[in-house]
């Protein structure tokens, strides 16, 4: 078989790792070739392409970021997008296409799925917001990158007795906030799933300031809103493809809370490095694991079907279940961040 492989949307720790048990488990155990695509859809639209070696995979487990390299490109919503796409498929010769994305590259598979294509999808996002699996790459790298940047705010915010905002990436869910708020103790969560109140949370920072405390940590998702009618309003700045611009959100609640009670107050956004350097073994783990499942899949004739994590097992679920969908955090977590507070 001819198996295409490429990395699509933001990219993350992990990456490499799933790359690697691709190449590995699909020349060793099956004799396939296997040929990479530079750049996401982009690189099959344009036909960048090139026979994957292990040379290519050597000492990666590491390193962040893809080997691949990745862009956000839809050939779907590109002029022309899907014909190319479906030329150089053929040109290449392409048995079966290996997808390893978050929502966007995912749905992007699901419509060339449609037009013929043999795909299996692998989810990476930091954002862990894929419906269907329990994890996906790169999530548990940037909830550890996130925690020790709120632990080591915290002692500076003991220190100066501030308020610190830190903000940190979560678009349509805020898996990132909320675990990592639990995990460095978060004086206050604010995830897109519950809009705030902004004076319910002042009034809280009063009172904590009041009662025992001098300092607080108040962790935002960068996709978190307020209550529509609530004392503040604002309106999400997006870039092309729908990103968050980092730091509109959190600016504007550091600015609220400095304003409405006169603490000394300090923001911190997170931004990129929540997706760069190091993954964290689970991260390598879930990679490699959904790297050689996918394989398995391809090779057994499976098509428009996610590699998923569900408890303790990888298995297989259909694209079209999970493409578009967003997984949010559910409601017993966001209570055990509230309860924490
Ligand atoms: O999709 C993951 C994500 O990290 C989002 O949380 C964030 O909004 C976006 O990527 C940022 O994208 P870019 O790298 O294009 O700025």
């Amino acid at each position: 078989m001819r198996i295409g492989l490429l990395t699509g949307g933001g990219d993350c720790p992990g990456l490499n790792a799933a790359i690697r048990a691709v190449v590995k488990q699909a020349t060793g155990e099956y004799g396939h070739s296997v040929i990479g695509f530079r750049n996401g859809w982009r690189g099959v639209a344009d036909g960048d392409v090139y026979p994957m070696a292990r040379s290519d995979i050597r000492n990666v487990l590491p390193v962040g970021g893809t080997l691949l390299g990745t862009a956000r490109f839809h050939p779907h919503a590109a002029d022309g997008g899907m014909d190319a796409v479906m030329a150089t498929l053929e040109a290449e010769r392409i048995d079966g296409l290996l997808c390893i994305g978050g929502d966007g590259t995912l749905h992007a598979a699901s419509k060339v799925a449609e037009a013929g294509v043999n795909i299996v999808a692998i989810p990476k996002t930091i954002d862990n917001d894929v419906a269907g699996t329990d994890l996906s790459i790169g999530f548990h790298t940037a909830v550890n990158i996130a925690t020790e940047a709120i632990d080591r705010v915290h002692t500076t915010a003991e220190s100066h007795n501030r308020v610190m905002v830190v903000e940190v990436m979560g678009r349509h869910a805020g898996w990132i906030a909320v675990n990592a708020g639990i995990a460095g103790g978060a004086e206050v969560v604010l995830a897109p799933e519950e809009p705030f109140d902004i004076e319910q949370v002042v009034k809280f920072l009063r009172h904590r300031h009041r009662a025992h405390a001098n300092f607080s940590i108040v962790v935002v998702a960068e996709g978190a809103l307020p209550r529509a009618g609530s004392a503040m309003e604002f309106e999400q700045q997006l870039g092309r493809y729908g990103e968050i611009i980092a730091g509109s959100i959190g600016e504007r609640v550091s600015t609220e809370i400095a304003e409405r009670t006169g603490f000394d107050t300090r923001l911190t956004v997170l931004g990129h490095v929540q997706r760069g350097g190091s993954p964290t073994p689970t991260d390598r783990i879930l990679g490699s694991r959904f790297g050689v499942a996918a394989v398995d899949a391809v090779s057994r004739g499976e098509s428009a079907v996610m590699t998923a994590l569900r408890g303790e097992e990888v298995v297989m679920v259909p694209l079209d279940e999970v493409a578009g969908k967003v997984k949010q955090v559910p409601a017993d977590l966001l209570r055990v961040a509230r309860v924490l507070s």
